[in-house]
């Protein structure tokens, strides 16, 4: 089974890590490795092949490198899944479906951009860094997380950005407070052209939102619930404006994980609002 450049294999588990309240997880996977570009995610399933446990989880890619033929994930504990795959064992497989999505767009022009992550959002950031300060853009990055031990990729992110702003909700590292303090200076001083996101929903509403003012591009990672992954069962669709104004539920899966932020109705995710394209109509059969 395929969607788009995506392969579905049995994979090895080569690493399993813990990095602060975090998984690193190195999987085998020749076939796929070459295609990733930052934001592609990666399907995983969970259980094994008896388990009652249909839906494969999806991840960010966090690194692939095509010669070694890997790809590798961060993750966090959160459900019966990812508790089982915490326990995974090297030489373990896993099925995986990957890459998936629409990756972040790179400019073609060298610009200034932020890149700002929220917990294990800063997964793609770093090999987005890198390519972008390779065209020439000067890259501003900003981490943030509740605490230190779900901060992750500090010292990668200095290897990967032209200046690291690191905040906790707690102050147990960096500035204490959110991602936005930081991204207001960077935006007010660097007069930044496009933003670049991934993290919690309600993170990249303000993010996009302060992008918009300050009259910057924005793309968001959004991390809506998925089943299938691959565009068949509708679970992860949010409502977006197209270019004609009109506004569609659209699959996070294939049309996204990656939105233009100024085209997400933020404020109306986990909803079908009344003017959206096919919404049913009150009263109507
Ligand atoms: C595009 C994308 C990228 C992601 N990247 C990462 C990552 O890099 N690292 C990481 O730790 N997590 C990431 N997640 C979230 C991760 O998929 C969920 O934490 C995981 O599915 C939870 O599975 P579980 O069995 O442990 O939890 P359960 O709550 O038992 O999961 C049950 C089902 O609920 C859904 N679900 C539950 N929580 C989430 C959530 N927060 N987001 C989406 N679906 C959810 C899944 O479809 C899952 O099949 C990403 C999600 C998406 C959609
Ligand atoms: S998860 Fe099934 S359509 Fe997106």
């Amino acid at each position: 089974m395929t969607a788009g450049d995506a392969v579905q294999v049995d994979s090895e588990i080569l690493a399993l890590d813990r990095v602060g309240d975090y998984f690193h997880l190195t999987l085998a996977a020749p076939e796929a490795a070459a295609a990733v570009r930052p934001g592609h995610f990666v399907a995983v399933a969970v259980g094994g092949p008896e388990s009652p446990m249909l839906l494969r989880r999806a991840f960010s890619i966090y690194r692939a490198d095509a010669r070694a033929g890997t790809i590798e994930v961060v993750f966090a504990v959160h459900g019966r899944g990812t508790e089982w795959l915490a326990t995974a064992r090297r030489g373990d497989h896993v099925n995986i479906v990957a890459p998936l999505g629409k990756p972040f767009v790179l400019p073609t022009s060298p610009v200034p951009c932020a890149l700002v992550a929220g917990g294990y959002g800063s997964a793609p950031m770093f090999e987005l860094g890198r390519r972008l300060r390779a065209r020439g853009c000067r890259v501003d990055m900003v981490l943030g997380a509740a605490t230190e031990a779900r901060l992750f990729g500090v010292l990668e992110a200095r290897r990967a950005a032209d200046t690291v702003t690191t905040t906790t909700v707690d102050g147990s590292f960096g500035e204490k407070g959110l991602v936005t303090g930081p991204l207001g200076r960077i935006l007010a001083e660097q007069n930044t052209a496009v933003v670049y996101a991934c993290g919690p929903m309600g993170m990249l509403a303000a993010v996009a939102a302060l992008a918009g003012e300050a009259g910057a591009h924005s793309q968001c990672a959004v991390e809506e619930s998925m089943a299938c992954g691959i565009g068949v069962c509708m679970t992860c669709v949010l409502p977006v404006i197209g270019d004609d104004g009109v506004t569609r539920m659209v699959r996070s899966c294939v049309e996204g994980p990656v939105f233009f932020g100024d085209r997400v109705r933020w404020a109306d995710v986990g909803t079908v609002p009344p003017d959206t394209f096919g919404a049913p109509k009150p009263g109507g059969h």
